[in-house]
């Protein structure tokens, strides 16, 4: 095993001698690298934005945007960063440092005032810029080519901003610099390197004082190592524990990174079942999945904000067992199934028994979650109602996923899943009694709805009350009725 390192802006630098638990951001900041800034340290504002090189969707390569605030710099052994400082430089190799192509429309489009979040949002833009699904809309008259408030004409999507914050220019300046950048030219190096591959996950043991960072090659290693070490902490994407870190000053003795197994990064669409990795990111799951399970095509967008999805995992989400994680009601709906992985073998457990207590699950110290799978066919009449004070990038007060079967104006199957109101994300199995077997009608839904609002043991917080929690149960009912009576009538 090779001493870590990393390479940051086209140049090879050892990680030694950060300690273990240490930031890129520290990482960066440390070696002068200060354009990249913290405004919060807990994956929230974006001014730690950085670029990585990472395993692509539509190309070998995808230069994604995350928090480097959150993610420990010995997760990136091996792995290329790109700053703010680099990409004014990499872009014109051999010649005086000038501006990026997304840094020279910030700049000319007044989209910087005091400059500290800037940094953040040009690598979120470049991220946006270089991504291989882009496309401009030169026919105003294409009905694809979405050019809505949040769609530019140049194909920038904005919610490739939705992590990163401005508090003095306002954000209409930074959309103007977002929607009039081009595409990336042919001689453009970072675009050129996206037709190669990522630099491969490299096996990490990285040691300081009493602490240890380890990555594993394979799914057997990492096992054996939590069957003697159960009591590691196991990231993937850092976006949880990261928080723990920086905010709480947690410390861990073993740090365990999971995020490149590739028996974690698999994702099966077979006819009856659909099976995702644990490992894979929310924005890689949504990239390929590619609206096929609306269910999850209506949770991507409202969960946190994209720089958090480049990182965050289906099995972060369901392993910290938060009650008020985003995706476990829609799982839920989905009648997902949470597979379990030791070095004695594996099993699968109903996402439905998984949950025990706050921040409690079936999972055995010595266990990982593999993968998460759900039964098709999908039911056809389903949401997800997130209520939340922001629209991005917010912690939900409630969240509703519904999953219906109708036929013939029959309810024939529902599953309903809810966050926000219990210890745990729960099944409204009394409300799913109530709808099954009656007519999707008005009355139904009424009934229902009153017997939703009974679910759980929502409570009073900061966030909202329990009387709150309890209506916006049962609105959620009554919202799904009113989008669909048409459809299923007609
Ligand atoms: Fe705010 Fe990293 S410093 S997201
Ligand atoms: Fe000042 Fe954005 S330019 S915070």
């Amino acid at each position: 095993m090779t001493a870590a390192r990393i390479t940051v802006n086209g140049t090879e630098t050892p990680i030694a001698p950060a300690a273990p638990h240490a930031t890129v951001l520290d990482f960066l900041r440390g070696r002068g690298l200060t354009g990249t800034k913290e405004g919060c340290a807990e994956g929230e504002c974006g001014a730690c934005s950085v670029l990585v090189a990472r395993p692509g969707v539509d190309k070998p390569t995808d230069w994604v945007a995350v928090n480097s605030c959150l993610v420990p710099v010995a997760a990136l052994d091996g792995q290329e960063v790109i700053t703010s400082e680099g990409l004014a430089t990499v872009d014109r190799p051999g010649t005086p440092p000038s501006l990026h192509p997304v840094q020279e429309e910030m700049a000319v489009r007044g989209g910087s005032q005091c400059g500290y979040c800037t940094p953040g949002f040009v690598c979120s833009m470049a991220a946006e810029y270089y991504r291989p699904g882009r496309r401009a809309h030169t026919d105003p008259t294409d009905s694809t080519g979405s050019t809505d408030a949040e769609h530019g004409p140049n194909g920038f999507d904005l919610h490739a901003l939705s992590g990163n914050l401005c508090r003095c220019t306002g954000y209409r300046p930074i959309r103007d610099a977002a929607f009039a950048v081009g595409m990336p030219t042919d001689e453009d190096p970072l675009a050129q390197r996206r037709e190669q591959s990522p630099p491969a996950p490299v096996a990490t043991e990285y040691t300081r004082d009493d602490s240890t960072f380890l990555r594993k090659n394979t799914l057997a290693e990492t096992l054996e190592l939590l069957r003697e070490r159960p009591d590691a902490v196991v990231v993937a994407g850092s976006t949880d524990w990261g928080v723990e870190v920086n905010i709480r000053s947690r410390r861990a003795s073993c740090v365990l990174a999971v995020d490149r197994l590739p028996e974690l990064r698999r994702l099966r669409v077979e006819s009856d079942s659909i099976e995702i990795g644990a490992a894979l990111t929310l924005t890689e799951i949504e990239r390929r999945l590619d609206g096929s399970v609306p269910l999850l095509a209506e949770l991507f967008p409202q969960f946190a904000s994209r720089l958090i999805r480049n990182g965050a995992t289906l099995g972060g989400n369901l392993g910290t067992g938060s009650p008020i994680g985003d995706a476990p009601p829609v799982l839920l709906a989905l009648e997902a199934s949470v597979v379990l992985a030791d070095a004695d073998g594996e099993r699968e457990v109903p996402l439905a028994e998984y949950f025990t207590g706050y921040r409690q699950s079936v999972r055995r110290p010595g266990e990982l979650i593999r993968a998460v799978r759900f039964p098709l066919p999908l039911s056809r009449v389903t949401a997800f109602h997130k209520i939340a004070k922001r629209r991005f990038d917010d912690i939900s007060s409630v969240a509703v996923a519904l999953a219906l079967d109708i036929e013939d104006g029959i309810v024939r199957k529902a599953r309903i899943g809810l966050g926000g109101v219990a210890a745990t994300p729960i099944r409204a199995l009394a409300t799913e009694a109530v709808l099954e077997g009656e007519p999707w009608s008005a009355q139904t839904v009424e009934n229902a709805a009153r017997v939703l609002r009974g679910e759980g043991t929502p409570m009073d917080d900061h966030r909202a009350s329990a009387l709150y929690r309890s209506a916006m149960l049962g609105q959620s009912l009554r919202k799904l009725h009113a989008r669909t009576t048409e459809a299923v009538s007609s």
